[in-house]
């Protein structure tokens, strides 16, 4: 039923509603290069291509052919294009996230035969990323690391980065620039002050190897930025800028926390180095990574399965007015939903909702349009996670504890 409407649908769409009749021929209409492509080239090429960050190429129709069970599951599971949140929240900038009659037009190709259709040039990603022509400064770890994974087991190391910037300046737009790009699977970038850079400095004294171990932990120092491939180069709303402070002797560097996952391949020796442009004005708002924290939560133990879900909810009255301009959802490895919302004057709007959340596949979700907070909005935080282990998870930064936040960016 679902299948067939959405292919009437498209057929009526190519074909201006005229010569086809039978249903068996409207969907013998769904081909590669009319309908597949396209999508690919929308949701998936950026990744898929060769050089990408993607594991294989999804230009051609041989390789979409090839590959194309796993594209059906992978697209029908949600766990392609890795963008998680969806359409229910407000609108977010470059969003991924494919709509059902979308879905429906790869389940019906494979379903009639992943048909050619007329021959078409590789594909190619239907926007370019954002990227920083000429950063002001490149702080870089200072030598090249080898990460100790395996496919079980992930890494989180610290470093201190070895370029700060010279005077007061305002961050208008930020990258990061993964050595190994299969491996590097999230980047926390902080700027340290005096304390936490003491603590950073002499636990990477003690560490014979580049860096420090620090587990999923992200609280170091005040954060700038927080990155997940295939984010690209984020550029800050126009007018808005974050306050970034000069380095001195015994201040002011940055801290990039790295979170290494395995890769067929790998792991290779990796020197990940940040981007960053700072704007030549004062911009008229400045902003800041803050966010809500749920921390009073307990997720039951599951002795047996089938493990239900548990949800916690956590509520914020705002006591200033305020704008938010990004969002970044977070939990770790139980999390299945989480789901942001403001509530004024008793009325609810959903602002962020990832309906299968995916620990390796966090991003920021930027807002095509900033948010403002009046006095009194209440932020509330939803997050849901299915415990599959005989013991009572809490919050903790370890990965096997729990998590339930969301960073924003969002007026200073
Ligand atoms: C932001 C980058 C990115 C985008 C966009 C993206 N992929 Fe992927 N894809 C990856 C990476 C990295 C992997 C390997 C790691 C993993 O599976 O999470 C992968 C793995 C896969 C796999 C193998 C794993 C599986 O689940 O079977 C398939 C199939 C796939 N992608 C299809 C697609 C399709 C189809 C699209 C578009 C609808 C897409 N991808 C969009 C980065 C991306």
């Amino acid at each position: 039923m679902k299948t067939g409407f959405v292919v009437i649908t498209l057929a009526a769409a190519v074909s201006g509603g005229c010569g086809w009749t039978s249903r068996e021929n409207l969907q013998a209409s769904v081909t590669y290069s009319k309908d597949v492509a396209p999508l690919l080239s929308k949701y998936c090429v950026e990744c898929h291509q060769h050089g990408g960050i993607a594991p294989f190429p999804l230009q051609t129709y041989e390789h979409a052919k090839s590959y194309k069970g796993s594209i059906v599951r992978a697209i029908l599971s949600r766990h392609m294009p890795p963008f998680g949140a969806d359409d229910t929240g407000l609108p977010i900038q470059n969003s991924l996230w494919m709509s059902d009659t979308e879905i429906d037009v790869f389940e019906s190709w494979l379903a009639q035969g992943a048909e050619r259709g007329e021959n078409i040039a590789p594909l190619r990603p239907s926007r370019s990323p954002f990227v920083i022509e000429n950063p002001s400064i490149e702080p870089k770890m200072a030598e090249p690391y080898q990460p100790n994974v395996t496919s079980e087991r992930d890494e989180f190391r610290c470093f201190v980065l070895d370029a700060t910037a010279s005077e007061y300046s305002f961050l208008t737009a930020i990258d990061v620039i993964p050595g190994v790009k299969q491996q590097v699977h999230h980047a926390v970038i902080f700027q340290l002050d005096k304390e936490a850079q003491g603590n950073a400095e002499a636990a990477d004294a003690q560490d014979p190897l580049p860096g420090y171990d620090c587990g999923s932990g992200m609280f170091f120092g005040s954060i700038v930025h927080v990155w997940a491939p295939g984010m690209g180069a984020v550029k800050f709303h126009p007018g808005t800028g974050v306050l970034i402070y000069p380095g001195t002797e015994s201040s002011g560097k940055f801290l990039m926390q790295i979170h290494y996952s395995y890769y067929p391949g790998g792991p290779l020796p990796d020197q990940t180095k940040v981007q960053m442009a700072f704007g030549t004005q004062t911009p008229s708002r400045l902003i800041t990574v803050s966010g809500i924290n749920n921390v009073n939560f307990s997720i039951p133990a599951c002795s047996a399965p089938p493990c239900a879900p548990h949800t916690s909810e956590h509520r914020v009255t705002y006591g200033s007015a305020t704008r938010i301009y990004g969002i970044f959802p977070h939990m770790h490895r139980l999390g299945v939903q989480i789901q942001l919302n403001l509530t004024r004057n008793g009325q609810t709007t959903r602002l962020v909702n990832v309906p299968k959340y995916d620990f390796h596949w966090q991003r920021f979700y930027f807002l095509e349009t900033p948010l403002d907070i009046a006095v009194g909005d209440e932020l509330s935080i939803s997050c849901t996670w299915v415990n599959n282990r005989n013991e009572v998870v809490t919050v903790g930064e370890r990965t096997i504890d729990e998590m339930c936040l969301a960073f924003t960016y969002q007026e200073f």
